[in-house]
């Protein structure tokens, strides 16, 4: 008997210091197979007591029972403390630290002026009225002289207009949206509501209240009985919408080749009187060149700058902010569409 405690002896310290020994949970594995699993040398002992006598194998039992359990306890021991470290590192390597700032993703926001031109379309498109539009690189006629604007005028001199090469291509960059009047009228049957915000070009220097691109919202309607009072109202509320609900407007008698009469039209804010674009009633030589009866049709229209109603809406003084294209601008005025 004293044989087998020795062997056991031996076997448990051998075990235990493999145990002790193994550095991380990875070495505890194979250890374990070695020393504590089916074929280490304390599982075939513990086989080999089948192969003995009953007296013998009584004793050999415990003496061998003691070792298996002193090597499980050994294991489970280690297993534990290499477990605690493994914890312990894991909460440090994998720390986050909350504190950090975070990393924003900026949400896409809209340019101001394409936010303002959303709006003028929701108000007309809740009036009945359709969004239409025309290329910004126009034939020359419809630009000019369909519009009754004389090869003479001074606008389509070389200061104001972008005149396109071959000049006898007669192309022009459009000086203003109302050719889209025109080609409106040209393609469709009165009655014409139409509102046509877009962009526009004149060979102005960039500085604080000019820009050689701007954009204009066109209208035009073409009715029966239409006169100059539907165009105030119209005006009225186009002002009340963009700039509150007491904004006043006025009509100052003015010229353009395409309307007769033709008027400024002002608008009342902040205490004084902002010039805001031009307007009247179509004439009936325009009317003509469309092919539409004016002793049957009337109609008005009426133009205005966007970057100015944008500038005077929210007190822009500087005009590079509009066209410079620097997002904290647009980001002031809020993410998305209004
Ligand atoms: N087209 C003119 C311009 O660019 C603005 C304008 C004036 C448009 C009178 C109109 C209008 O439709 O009736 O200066």
């Amino acid at each position: 008997m004293a044989a087998i405690t020795d062997e056991m002896n031996s076997i448990v310290e051998t075990a235990i210091a493999a145990i002790t020994g193994a550095g991380n949970l990875d070495e505890l594995r194979e250890v374990k197979s070695a020393h504590v699993g089916d074929k280490s040398p304390v599982a075939r002992a513990n086989q080999s007591l089948g192969k003995m006598e009953a007296a013998e194998r009584a004793e050999a039992g415990k003496v061998i029972g003691k070792a298996r359990g002193q090597i499980n306890e050994a294991f489970a021991a280690r297993q534990g403390e290499l477990e605690r470290e493994r914890d312990e590192r894991v909460l440090i390597e994998e720390r986050v630290d909350v504190t950090l700032p975070a990393r924003r993703s900026l949400p896409g926001g809209l340019h101001p002026l394409t936010i303002l031109t959303n709006e003028i379309s929701d108000l007309f498109i809740g009036m009945g009225y359709r969004v239409a539009e025309g290329p910004e690189l126009e034939a020359e006629w419809l630009n000019f002289d369909s519009l009754n604007i004389p090869a003479d005028h001074p606008a389509r001199t070389m200061q104001d207009t972008f005149f396109i090469e071959p000049l006898d291509s007669h192309l022009v960059l459009r000086t203003h949206t109302s050719p889209v009047q025109m080609r409106t009228m040209l393609n469709e049957e009165p009655p014409i509501y139409i509102i046509c915000p877009g962009r526009t070009y004149r060979s102005d220097e960039l500085d604080a209240t000019h820009t050689p691109v701007f954009s204009q919202v066109e209208g035009l309607v073409i009715d029966k009985g239409i006169t100059m009072a539907d165009l105030k109202g119209t005006l009225d509320h186009f002002a009340r919408s963009i700039f509150g609900p007491n904004v006043k407007t006025r009509l100052r008698s003015s010229f353009f080749p395409f309307t007769e009469p033709s008027a400024e039209v002002d608008f009342f804010f902040n205490g004084r009187w902002v010039e805001w674009g031009g307007c009247g009633m179509v004439n009936p030589k325009v009317l003509e060149t469309a092919g539409i009866d004016p002793e049957v049709y009337s109609g008005f229209a009426f133009g205005m700058g966007l970057e100015r109603t944008l500038m005077v809406r929210h007190g822009i003084t500087d005009m590079h902010d509009i066209v410079e294209g620097d997002i904290r601008f647009s980001q002031s005025f809020g993410v998305g569409s209004r």
